[in-house]
């Protein structure tokens, strides 16, 4: 049975996964900082979890050990939670926005992979998934898809 750690499991796409990749048979485990919301998809669906801020980076990687611990290995971790609250220009970003914004949409993504790929590497298998947002999608169709 392959297993799964996804983050920003609480809610959104992130709980809609939980719910159909156990319907799937998959093990999974999950987490965000909603402790009830939490428990509830436990409950409801099987999975396992724990609760933890990704913008803390020492948390971050406490959960990578406690997912790694729950389920025996990480086959896929999906890099789903983020925010995006102002989506505001560049001439009016508040630097306590972006501050956030970099540590949980970009330092944890990170800080995850590296933490799983210690253990993909070494047996050369697994997967990362990043969820990322629309605003990343090619905009210029002369530059070629391999330097992007
Ligand atoms: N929905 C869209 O239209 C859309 C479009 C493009 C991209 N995306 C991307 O898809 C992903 C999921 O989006 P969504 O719409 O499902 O979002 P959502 O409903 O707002 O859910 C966000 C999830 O991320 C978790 N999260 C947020 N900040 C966190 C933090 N500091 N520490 C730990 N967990 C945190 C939340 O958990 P808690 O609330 O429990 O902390 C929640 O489970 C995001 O990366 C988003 O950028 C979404």
């Amino acid at each position: 049975m392959k297993t799964v750690f996804i983050t920003g499991a609480t809610r959104g796409i992130g709980r809609e996964l939980v719910k159909q990749l156990t319907a799937l048979d998959y093990r999974v485990f999950g987490s965000g900082r909603d402790e009830a919301l939490l428990e509830e998809l436990k409950a409801e669906t099987g999975c396992l979890g724990a609760v933890a801020d990704l913008s803390d980076p020492a948390q971050v990687v406490g959960l990578y050990a406690q997912a790694k611990e729950a389920l025996g290995q990480v086959d896929i971790l999906i890099n789903n939670a983020g925010l995006n609250h102002r989506k505001a220009p560049v001439s009016e970003i508040e630097l306590d926005d972006w501050e956030l914004q970099y540590a949980v949409n970009l330092r944890a993504p990170m800080l995850l992979s590296r933490e799983a790929l210690k253990e993909m590497a070494s047996r050369k298998a697994g997967h990362i998934i990043n969820v990322v947002s629309t605003i990343e999608k090619p905009r210029s169709p002369t530059i070629p898809p391999t330097v992007r």
